[in-house]
């Protein structure tokens, strides 16, 4: 039987009267790429949120790597790996001093730590700006910069929100590339993307979410299957979320974010 790296039963999140995710569950598989996809106010960061422990569930359960992300919630951030659309760098200091302050704050000995960090900012192609500030870095390197941050910890789960968005199609590509290799190299990767050919390349399987609920959850190629011969993932989105725009749902969510 397949291992479960992450286990999502019934998973809510509400905020007020509004359920931003409403009663989720799938299970993602050691070793799997998987997409979360859903129009704007889905529910996909706060679903993430939930399963990285920033935020608590309003009910349900989940495990990543079989540690409860409530009661287990220390251990489940020691083994995962967290981007988000916000950058984690300190913009004063260079690239390197960023790295050595996370990777002290993770517990990764000196001479140890030294090493990962050569080899990581060799391995995105940023050795030549070690010594610059990450304030004067460009969106693509700050995001290459969060990745070698991220891996310097070693997670055996990855979760990836939105990593390409905003870079040019020569950073993205960049990108898809080493998601592949991290992933060669034994990770799980949970990913959003609103790009949907990025979705179909990447992903083992999808979940579509809308409304905070889970719609369709298969391989890509599966999902296209059912829609016809010629579908593409883009078709398949469209038929489960409909064309309607979000700007109902986020007009009713404008209570005050609490709990981040
Ligand atoms: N702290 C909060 N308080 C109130 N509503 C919230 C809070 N956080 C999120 N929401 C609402 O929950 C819904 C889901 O938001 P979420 O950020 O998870 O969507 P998403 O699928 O990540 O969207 P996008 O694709 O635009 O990133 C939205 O309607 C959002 O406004
Ligand atoms: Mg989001």
């Amino acid at each position: 039987m397949d291992e479960i790296t992450v286990d999502v039963k019934n998973l809510s999140k509400q905020y007020g009267n509004f359920k931003a995710v409403d009663s989720i569950s799938f299970a993602v598989k050691k070793g799997e790429i998987f997409g979360l996809l859903g129009p704007n106010g889905a529910g996909k960061t706060t679903l993430i949120s939930m399963l990285t422990t920033l935020i608590k569930p309003t009910s349900g359960h989940a495990s990543v790597l079989g540690k409860d992300i409530i009661k287990g919630a220390l251990e489940v951030r020691k083994s995962i790996g967290v981007i988000t659309e916000k950058v984690t760098m300190y913009p004063p200091l260079t690239a390197e001093e960023n790295l050595m302050f996370f990777g002290r704050l993770y517990g990764i000995e000196k001479n140890e730590l030294q090493k990962r960090i050569d080899e990581g900012l060799e391995e995105f192609q940023l050795s030549q700006f070690k010594n610059r500030p990450v304030g004067t870095f460009s969106l693509g390197m700050k995001r290459r910069l969060d990745l070698v941050r991220v891996l310097l910890n070693e997670p055996k789960v990855f979760f990836l929100d939105e990593p390409t968005v905003g870079l040019d199609p020569i950073t993205v590509s960049f990108i898809k590339k080493k998601i592949r290799d991290i992933n060669e190299r034994g990770s799980t990767i949970i990913l959003t993307t609103h790009i949907m050919q990025d979705a179909d390349e990447l992903s083992d399987r999808v979940a579509l979410i809308d409304h905070g609920h889970l719609m369709a959850c298969d391989t890509p190629k599966n999902l296209k299957k059912k829609l016809g011969k010629n579908a593409t993932l883009e078709n398949v989105f469209i038929h489960y979320a409909g064309e309607e725009l979000r700007d109902k749902t986020e007009k009713m969510s404008l209570a005050p974010r609490r709990g981040m």
